[in-house]
């Protein structure tokens, strides 16, 4: 049932935005001003109470201003934030399982970053280090990042069900099963409780009525594929290619998968961004590939190869990617960038650094 409604969703949506009006494509990559002072990007929790307060009156202010999107390009778009999230649901089938992976996420955060400093935030975007919640299921359902006064809020209420027997009034979102699921439910807590999106589920854009963020938390999706021993293995590939294939299905989904369980929006590839939890959990992929990238800096910062048409890793349908290939975020205004210039986080127009690495 599940893939029906994917393919059904991408299907219908394919021939109309590929025959959308688009504005021309501008570049963003210029390479002119040095980079002294990077934006420290932080774990959440070694944020203080008013830098996470800050952060999230950022993120809300997103929420309320106007979008850059027109509704010609995106009928349901509503807001800035909505911006970020339309051209993710578009773009996922172009963006995951391909190449352009990791410095497609890369541009993205470093926009959503801009926009955030125009909302009052300028301390870079923090990210969610899940090796830190990884060793008990305490652990992770007590993260701070899930606390309602100083974080994102937590789980929903639990929906019963699974992969085989869903809930027959709550949509089934997840790929695969993940039996230790134990919400399902609306965000009930902190500054998201009740939070609604009209982008999605999956790759719809155009007439879904508002529906809230569902968060459904499945720990040992996190444990096992984003736990300190899953990094660690990742860490040692020897290529991108190898480091590109192997994330996708391990950090990159566990993330994911535990808090999206079966039922939540982060377990949508086309629309998690909708959970504000997306951008942490992508910045901490951002930060390990950077971090396996200064294992060898001088040869990774070229290293790059994959598939341009998603899943195609022999290259049969489409070529290999190279330093070459462009990158764009964007419907209405298109913000591009060439690979070559998304691989260091200080050169281009990225100026921004960890405060750790692994
Ligand atoms: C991208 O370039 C355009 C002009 O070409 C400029 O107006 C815009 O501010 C730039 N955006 C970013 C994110 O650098
Ligand atoms: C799913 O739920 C149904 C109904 O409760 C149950 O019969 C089935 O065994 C469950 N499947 C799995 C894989 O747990
Ligand atoms: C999007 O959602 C609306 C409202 O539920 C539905 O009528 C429409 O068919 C959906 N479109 C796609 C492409 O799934
Ligand atoms: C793509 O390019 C990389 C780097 O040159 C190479 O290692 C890899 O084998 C190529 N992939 C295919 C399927 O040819
Ligand atoms: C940016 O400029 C610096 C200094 O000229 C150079 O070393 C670096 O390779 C350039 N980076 C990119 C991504 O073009």
């Amino acid at each position: 049932m599940a893939p029906l409604v994917f393919f059904s969703a991408i299907l219908a949506l394919a021939l109309p935005l590929a025959a959308s009006p688009v504005s021309s494509v501008s570049s963003n990559s210029s390479n002119t001003s040095t980079c002294t002072t990077p934006i420290v990007r932080k774990e959440w929790r070694r944020l203080s109470s008013c830098q996470k307060k800050s952060y999230i009156k950022a993120v809300q202010c997103l929420m309320n201003k106007p979008p850059i999107t027109s509704v010609a390009d995106v009928p349901n778009v509503k807001t800035r934030y909505d911006d970020f999230l339309a051209t993710h649901i578009v773009q996922a089938d172009e963006c995951h399982f391909t190449a352009i992976f990791y410095p497609y996420h890369r541009w993205l955060l470093h926009n959503y970053e801009l926009a955030l400093a125009d909302c009052g935030w300028t301390e870079g975007q923090p990210y969610w280090d899940w090796t830190l919640d990884a060793g008990s299921p305490y652990d992770f359902v007590n993260s701070p990042v899930f606390d309602a006064k100083t974080g994102f809020g937590g789980n929903g209420a639990l929906v019963p069900g699974n992969f085989s027997n869903p809930d027959p009034d709550v949509l089934l979102i997840s790929p695969l099963d993940l039996p230790d699921h134990s919400g399902g439910g609306c965000i009930d807590d902190g500054p998201f409780a009740g939070l609604s999106t009209s982008l999605g589920p999956f790759a719809n854009v155009t007439g879904t009525s508002p529906y809230c963020v569902r968060r459904d938390f499945s720990y040992n999706a996190l444990t096992t594929n984003s736990g300190a021993a899953s990094v660690a293995t990742q860490m040692a590939s020897p290529n991108f290619g190898t480091w590109d294939y192997n994330t996708e299905f391990s950090i990159h989904p566990g993330g994911h998968w535990a808090i999206g369980g079966i039922y939540g929006t982060m377990s949508d590839k086309w629309s998690s961004v909708a959970d504000p939890l997306f951008w942490l959990h992508h910045s901490n992929l951002d930060r390990a590939w950077w971090s396996w990238q200064t294992r060898d800096l001088e040869a990774r910062v070229t290293d790059f190869s994959g598939p341009l048409i998603a899943f195609d890793y022999s290259n049969a349908l489409g070529g290999n990617a190279t330093l070459e290939t462009e990158v764009y975020i964007g419907l209405t205004e298109k913000l591009s960038i060439t690979v070559k210039d998304a691989m260091h986080i200080q050169q281009g127009p990225f100026c921004y650094t960890y405060d750790e690495i692994y």
